[in-house]
């Protein structure tokens, strides 16, 4: 058995969750099942970003103290995964005093890459992130992710000298010791890191006045970024503790957007306290609706809740996992997503009623499933295309109902029901296994499905599976 420790992506506070927070947790999630399944021991954090000028601002809008307004919303989040089916085993909030104590540990301990300088240049609210001049050309001016203008900073701040850490940043990703994923994505990040300069890790008080305090100095505090990404290793305790047991991570899993941190920042940090890098850093594509960026402007945001109200959470998992890409953007649709129910239906609900249907018949008593070796999905997995190792489990799927539709129990039965009852153990054994697996996306459907036909006596269910409206 070993040890493996999924991380997601701590969400900004700043407003409700949606379906792109959703990606990120039902990935680790599927990714924490098979593992499990596997027989490892994992733990999976999530947790939520509360610090920075964004959330701030926001709360003083809102007229709720901040403290308050982050409370409420860290709390959202929570209840959010928990909808997802997700299970995490440590949350994490940035605002923990434990969390606040070991960052400013940490960044004493990174005080050798550290020094004063000012800042002259544009920043990102939307993005929290400090933008370059080649940056700000490219994009006119204009946060592509946030539609907002760049700002111009000109500040005091503290710097980490990223430059002591280049050349080896880029051999660990060059020689997949941090290995990222998608290979296209590296390699997009390999180029940026080409002109990467030291980041800023601090911000005065006077602009941003909620963060965590840097020690020695009243004037400042930390960045938003510096402050969330060390929570991946304060919530295994560092530095009080050792965390060698879940250190380095197995999979960092995050959005496009925000590699460039995990891929450049972190690793400095990283290096700076002397700790091993995570060994995979998985970047999934954005959501868009209809083809576009979901944004308040255009006006097409959909919350998750509502996909979830429509036919709850069974086919919001098979959606985001069979038909979304674990690595591109994935585009979501409402007729999309009922052809996708329909599948379900037809495909996988059909198959369970029918086949319990035929077992009742002919008393057939439960059978047990077995977790057969299928290294082509094992495959799939290891190189994160979770939405192909789906693939095969569906196609196993659409071969069981051929299989019934081509040997005919039902006639079978009045000639030789001896053999009738033969193949229908057969294919209800061979649906068990798959459904092992099954218990990945869709561990609801899984334990149905295993409810009814390890039963001592097969009966249909009441309601199918996937009833149609
Ligand atoms: N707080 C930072 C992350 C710090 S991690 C140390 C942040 N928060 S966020 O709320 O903006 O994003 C959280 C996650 O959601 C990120 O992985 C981000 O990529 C993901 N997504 C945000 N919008 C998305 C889509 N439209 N589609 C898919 N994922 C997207 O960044």
């Amino acid at each position: 058995m070993k040890n493996i420790y999924i991380t997601t992506a701590i969400p900004y506070v700043n407003g409700n969750p949606h379906l792109g927070h959703a990606m990120d947790y039902i990935l680790a999630d599927v990714l924490r099942r098979y593992m499990m399944m596997r027989g490892e021991n994992v733990r999976l954090q999530a947790g939520t970003d509360e610090h920075g000028s964004k959330i701030y601002k926001k709360s003083v809008e809102q007229g709720i103290p901040v403290e308050e307004f982050v409370n409420q919303n860290a709390k959202k989040f929570q209840d959010f995964i928990h909808s997802l089916g997700v299970e995490y085993t440590d949350f994490v909030r940035t605002t923990d005093a434990d969390h606040e104590r070991r960052c400013q540990a940490i960044w004493e301990k990174l005080s050798d890459h550290i020094y004063k300088d000012k800042y002259e240049g544009w920043y990102c609210e939307g993005c929290e992130g400090f933008i370059t001049d080649k940056e700000h050309d490219e994009n006119e001016g204009i946060c592509p992710d946030h539609k907002k203008p760049y700002v111009k900073l000109s500040e005091e701040n503290y710097y980490l000298r990223i430059a002591d850490f280049k050349d080896r940043i880029r051999e660990a990703i060059e020689s997949d010791e941090m290995k990222i994923t998608p290979a296209f994505r590296k390699k997009e990040f390999l180029n940026l890191l080409e002109d990467m300069p030291d980041v800023s890790i601090s911000r005065p008080k006077e602009s941003v006045q909620w963060g965590v305090p840097v020690p020695g100095d009243d004037s400042q505090v930390m960045y938003v970024w510096i402050d969330a990404l060390a929570n991946y290793i304060t919530i295994l305790g560092y530095p009080e503790e050792d965390i060698s047991d879940f250190w380095p991570a197995n999979t960092q899993i995050v959005g496009k957007d925000i590699l460039r941190f995990h891929a450049g920042i972190w690793p400095a940090m990283l290096m700076g306290l002397d700790l091993p890098l995570p060994k995979n850093l998985l970047a999934h594509g954005h959501i868009t609706v209809g083809g576009e960026k979901m944004s308040k402007s255009i006006g097409n945001v959909i919350a998750p809740e509502e996909i979830l109200g429509k036919h709850g959470l069974v086919p919001f998992r098979y959606y985001f996992t069979r038909h979304a890409s674990t690595t591109d953007d994935a585009d979501f649709t409402w007729d999309k997503y009922e052809a996708a129910y329909n599948e379900l239906a037809n495909d996988l609900g059909n198959l369970v009623q029918r086949l319990a249907t035929l077992a009742k018949k002919n008393e057939i008593a439960g059978q047990q499933g077995e977790l057969k070796d299928l290294p082509e999905f094992d495959e799939r997995m290891e190189k994160y295309e979770f939405n192909f190792a789906f693939e095969i489990l569906w196609r196993q799927i659409m071969d069981l109902n051929k299989r019934i539709d081509e040997e005919k129990p039902w006639a079978l039965a009045k000639t030789d029901p001896e053999k009738a009852k033969e193949v229908l153990v057969v294919i209800i054994k061979n649906l068990l296994d798959i459904n092992k697996r099954l218990a990945i996306f869709i561990p609801d459907t899984a334990e149905r499905i295993d409810a009814i036909f390890t039963a001592e006596q097969i009966v249909p269910p009441e309601t199918p599976l996937f009833p149609k409206a």
